[in-house]
């Protein structure tokens, strides 16, 4: 009799104790900070017909009623940009490059200003090497936040968010973006 109220005891002990632990690590990953964060600003430059030598994006993509060399009307509903920028740790274009900020971008509304982008960031410098990938739909808002799908060397199995902010605008031909990422993966 009392050893069967003993074991009752004990498997409610571990029950309890169970839930709770379970209980715990629900709320830690709610309230989770990244595990890190840095940085980077990209720099887009996109041929207009003049530029080929510095260009380091092109339309390679338009709807019917547009051409590859200039963005199409209607918040350049169509039109498909695929970019490989070069990465600094500040916003100026000539500061040492860190890596590659490489992919596409298309716009995807005719009555509203708005992309998808799809991208990775190829490091290749003494701090960082491998890369970070990330996806998803840029509103084009002052800042917005796009999913990190993904990461390879440093960056292995990376998850996490990017705010995006755009830090500079240069006609249709010039734009500057910060990076802010947020990893809540790491390995
Ligand atoms: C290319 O970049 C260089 C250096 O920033 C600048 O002097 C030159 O005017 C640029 N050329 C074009 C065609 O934009
Ligand atoms: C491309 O389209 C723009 C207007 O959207 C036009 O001004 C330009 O002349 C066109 N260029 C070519 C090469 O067709
Ligand atoms: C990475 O940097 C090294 C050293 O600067 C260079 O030799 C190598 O070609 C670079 N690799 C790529 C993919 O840019
Ligand atoms: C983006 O900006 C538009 C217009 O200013 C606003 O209506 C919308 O709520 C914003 N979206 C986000 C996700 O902030």
């Amino acid at each position: 009799m009392a050893t069967t109220r003993l074991i009752s005891t004990l498997v409610l002990c571990l029950l309890l104790l169970l839930s709770s632990s379970t209980a715990t690590h629900r709320r830690k990953i709610r309230s989770r900070r990244p595990c890190k964060q840095m940085v980077f600003y990209f720099h887009d430059i996109l041929y207009n017909g003049k530029n080929a030598k510095n260009a380091t994006s092109a339309i390679v993509g338009a709807p019917a009623w547009g051409n590859r060399t200039i963005l199409a009307g209607q918040n350049h509903f169509g039109n498909l940009v695929v970019f490989d920028d070069p990465i600094t740790l500040d916003n100026n274009l000539h500061s040492t490059r860190v890596g590659r900020a490489q992919g596409f971008y298309l716009y995807d509304r005719k009555d509203y200003f708005t992309a998808w982008l799809g991208f990775s960031f190829a490091f290749n410098s003494t701090q960082h090497r491998g890369s970070i990938t990330f996806a998803g739909p840029d509103p084009l808002n002052k800042t917005r936040d796009i999913s990190v799908i993904g990461g390879t060397g440093d960056f292995f199995m990376a998850r996490g968010i990017a705010t995006l902010m755009t830090d500079a605008v240069e006609g249709e031909v010039y734009f500057r973006l910060q990076v802010d990422i947020k990893l809540y993966e790491c390995w």
